[in-house]
């Protein structure tokens, strides 16, 4: 028998994403409607340890459905890594009669949720993040919003690009996972796209890719880099040295983080807020939402995070060919 549910707790943990702030309102909303209360843990793992809990009305979420961050707010929390830090998390959530967990963010949360799950307290993962980097689902909140913010600043870049016959190398978020750039590549018509996952660091194709591209009349030459190959200043100025093109770099930084959810993200946090809400309140625990095949589905915590990801060698080598 599963235990019966009265107050659930929602909290935001690692990097922040455009959404958060409608799946924080859709939690709180369709378990009120359940009849079960909730509280708002601030700051993530760390606020639990802090005890920074507060209750949650209707109210509380109104207003925010079109505004980035987390009003939760979010942080990392290395010691949540220890078994008895989280044994004390579990031990705090009783203590304020949480008996289950919405947890919002990345793989390394649903870590988190899952020890709390080990420790007696039922949790739920919602899939957050701008990279897009979680195997079991085909959407993360923030990832729409990212890319078309990047998108807009790149094609602003490539008119002056174009303008002064430069090459520009515009480094992307994304440290470990390649897609906001191999997203906003294609969109924007990048001549070169470079992803952690498949980068050789063979510079001299991308030089030969420009000289190529000039002999053809091209009067712009987008690279598209990803953070986790960085280096896009140094990267610049041996690529001018070499082609003896003007080439300059532009690091987008975290206004890929930030700004409106676009109504993609608001509409995906929302439904995946209300059904984590819904199967935290049936009493089920240890899972994850995910959209996968055009469903909202749920899987078992420990089968998501055991799923493989890779970056579709199709949609990778579509990109590369169309710039030509
Ligand atoms: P994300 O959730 O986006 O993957 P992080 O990897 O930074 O981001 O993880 C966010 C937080 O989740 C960490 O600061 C920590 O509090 C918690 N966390 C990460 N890994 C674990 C783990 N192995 N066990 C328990 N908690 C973890
Ligand atoms: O939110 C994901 C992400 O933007 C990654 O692409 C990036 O590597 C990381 O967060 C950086 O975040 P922070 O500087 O907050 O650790």
């Amino acid at each position: 028998m599963s235990k019966e549910i009265k107050t659930i707790g929602v909290l935001t943990s690692g990097g922040d994403a455009p959404g958060m702030n409608a799946a924080i309102r859709a939690v709180v909303r369709k378990a009120i409607s359940n009849g079960v209360k909730v509280k708002g843990i601030k700051k993530g793992y760390l606020g639990l340890l802090n005890e920074e809990i507060v209750d949650m009305e209707r109210k509380s979420v109104s207003d925010i459905i079109q505004t980035g961050g987390t009003i939760l707010g979010t942080a990392r929390c290395l010691e949540f890594k220890e078994p008895e830090v989280q044994a004390r998390g579990a031990e705090i959530c009783r203590k304020h009669g949480i008996d289950g967990l919405v947890v919002i963010g990345g793989d390394g949360s649903y870590r988190g949720a899952q020890a709390l799950a080990r420790n007696g307290i039922n949790t739920v993962g919602i899939p957050g993040t701008i990279d897009l980097d979680i195997a079991c689902t085909e959407y993360t909140i923030g990832f729409d919003t990212a890319i078309n913010t990047a998108m807009e600043a790149i094609d602003k870049v490539r008119d002056t690009s174009s303008s002064h016959e430069r090459c520009s190398i515009i480094e992307v978020m994304g440290r470990d996972a390649g897609y906001i750039a191999l997203w906003t590549g294609v969109a924007n018509g990048a001549e070169d796209i470079l992803l952690p996952e498949k980068y050789d660091y063979n510079e001299q194709a991308i030089i030969n890719n420009i000289i190529e591209n000039r002999k053809r009349g091209k009067t712009h030459h987008i690279i598209i880099n990803a953070e986790g190959i960085g280096h896009s200043t140094s990267m610049a100025k041996r690529i001018e040295a070499a082609t003896g093109i003007e080439t300059r770099a532009t690091i987008l930084g975290y206004l890929q983080r930030g700004g409106h959810p676009t109504c993609k993200d608001r509409f995906y946090a929302s439904i995946m807020g209300a059904y984590a809400a819904d199967i935290l309140c049936q009493g089920k625990s240890n899972r994850v939402v995910a959209y996968t095949k055009g469903e909202f589905v749920d899987f078992d915590i420990e089968e998501a995070l055991c799923m493989k990801k890779n970056i579709n060698e199709y949609q990778y080598e579509i990109g590369k060919k169309l710039s030509q």
